[in-house]
């Protein structure tokens, strides 16, 4: 049964539909992103089953223990940073979202797993946005050898769902998402229905072949992945490429991951022949680093499984305007201005009258409470202009009443800081028993509460 035509007016943004115009959506807030969409009604054939359709579903249906599966079900990248991020390789018919801006890499990982699979998988490259000899100027400067790969240069999903099915890949590479339509929908390519629809034919087909798919999505302006949170709730993996566009290194993030842990990160540089992994993370943030300087303080966190080091910088400057200015980078803002008040009232070090900008040095952000500590030294360091001891670093959590609270993974952590050289953390004093094995060269000061920690600073 034919569907009927309708017309809804869809929010570019957030994907908000109203059966009339509005000047504003009233989900996320935004001005004129109600676009018109025209969409055949899928309602019409709802009710309609036949029997024998009903026969069929009844008969797909098994008890969780009569599901068979083999231990092959997930093809590994070969490249350990890439596989971990996924949990451990990519699942069999699994869709994945592969987020970032512009320009940081996503196309070149892509082709980077074309050549690091080759000896075992079939890929299909799918380019909306490159024409084939582009293609292939780039692999020619990554490696990438490409027998292995298939090259398509269309823009139809239709076309390309039907040439999955008749071809079977092991595995498809679509670049990007928004270069993509279906004829039969009126709207243009990057548009929301488009690229949700897009996403849902491939998803389709994916899931009935087993086939995995690696889908590019493009980042909007605020940051979020354009056509946007919709994608996040359809497939089953998001990933997304960080980094400063003018520095080497990128993070690469699960934010969704029905397959693995949400808390792994994979390190990369961009070098002239691609991504390479970068296996020892800390090293790489503490480089550049200088000596003798205020403000400053190292610390560890816990990313996944592995402990990361990383420099907290901290800048406080008399204000020259009536209020404070308070700025903080790859910290929790609010978290800052607790950690403020909490020195404030229990050690009465007052910020209120000065501009306090916080950095996390190397485009890490911190959302472990274990940093807090770090953080307060930094903070009280750069206050006094007194820098620490720069073979020091500190972790632990600070409660309300600037007690320090005990953190998780304490031995990997001082494990992690010994390794790099350091010969002194600072932890919580409850946490040392935690340490079964101290390793050599390290000083372990326990501290109980944010008073004792602070008498470091000044001895530096
Ligand atoms: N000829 C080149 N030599 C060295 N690096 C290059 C060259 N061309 C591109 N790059 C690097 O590759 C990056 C482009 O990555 P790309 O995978 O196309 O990004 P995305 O697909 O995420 O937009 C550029 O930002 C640049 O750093
Ligand atoms: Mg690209
Ligand atoms: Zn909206």
């Amino acid at each position: 049964m034919a569907g009927k035509i309708k017309t809804v007016y869809v929010c570019q943004e957030c994907g908000y539909e109203s059966p009339k115009w509005m000047g504003q959506c009233p989900n996320c807030n935004e001005w004129n992103t109600l676009e018109e969409e025209v969409i055949a009604d899928k309602k019409a054939a709802v009710g309609t089953m036949s029997s024998s359709a009903v026969k069929k579903v009844i008969t797909s249906v098994k008890t969780l223990s009569q599901i068979n599966y083999t231990d092959e079900e997930r093809y590994f990248t070969n490249i350990n940073e890439l596989d971990r991020v996924l949990g451990g390789g990519i699942v069999k018919g699994s869709v994945v979202l592969l987020s970032g801006d512009p320009g940081i890499g996503k196309s070149t990982i892509l082709l980077q797993m074309c050549e690091s699979m080759r000896n075992s998988l079939n890929i299909l490259y799918v380019s909306g946005e490159e024409s084939a000899v582009q293609i292939k100027l780039r692999a020619k400067r990554l490696g990438v050898d490409g027998n292995n790969v298939t090259i398509m240069t269309e823009t139809d999903t239709q076309a390309i769902c039907e040439y999955i099915m008749a071809q079977k890949p092991d595995l498809v590479m679509i670049d990007s998402i928004q270069t993509l339509h279906i004829n039969e929908l009126s709207s243009s390519a990057g548009s929301i229905v488009q690229v949700r629809e897009s996403t849902n034919m491939l998803l389709r087909t994916g899931k009935s072949l087993e086939i995995p798919i690696f889908i590019v999505g493009h980042v909007n302006k605020g940051g979020d992945i354009a056509g946007p949170k919709v994608l996040e709730h359809i497939v089953d993996t998001v990933l997304y490429f960080e980094g400063e566009r003018n520095q080497s290194y990128r993070i690469l993030r699960a934010i969704k991951n029905r397959f693995g842990s949400t808390n792994e990160i994979g390190v990369f540089e961009m070098r002239d022949t691609g991504l390479c992994e970068v296996e020892n993370p800390s090293a790489m943030l503490l480089s550049g680093r200088m000596s003798n300087v205020s403000g400053a303080c190292i610390t560890c966190v816990i990313e996944g499984t592995r402990p990361i080091l990383s420099e907290v910088q901290a800048l406080v400057t008399t204000t020259g305007f009536g209020n404070p200015r308070r700025m903080s980078n790859g910290f929790d803002y609010n978290r800052l201005n607790l950690l403020l008040a909490i020195l404030e009232k229990r050690q009465g070090l007052y910020f209120s009258n000065l501009d306090t900008y916080l950095n996390v040095v190397g485009g890490m952000r911190l959302d472990e409470p274990a940093c807090d500590l770090a953080v307060c030294m930094a903070l009280v360091s750069g206050l006094r202009d007194t820098p620490l001891n720069e073979k020091l670093i500190a972790f632990g959590e600070v409660g309300l009443s600037g007690e320090i609270r005990s953190v998780s993974r304490v031995q990997a952590r001082v494990n992690e800081a010994a390794r790099l050289g350091f010969t002194a953390c600072v932890l919580p004093r409850s946490s040392i028993k935690q340490i079964t094995n101290k390793p050599e060269g390290i000083e372990l000061i326990g501290v109980k509460n944010i008073k004792e920690a602070l008498e470091i600073i000044k001895k530096g």
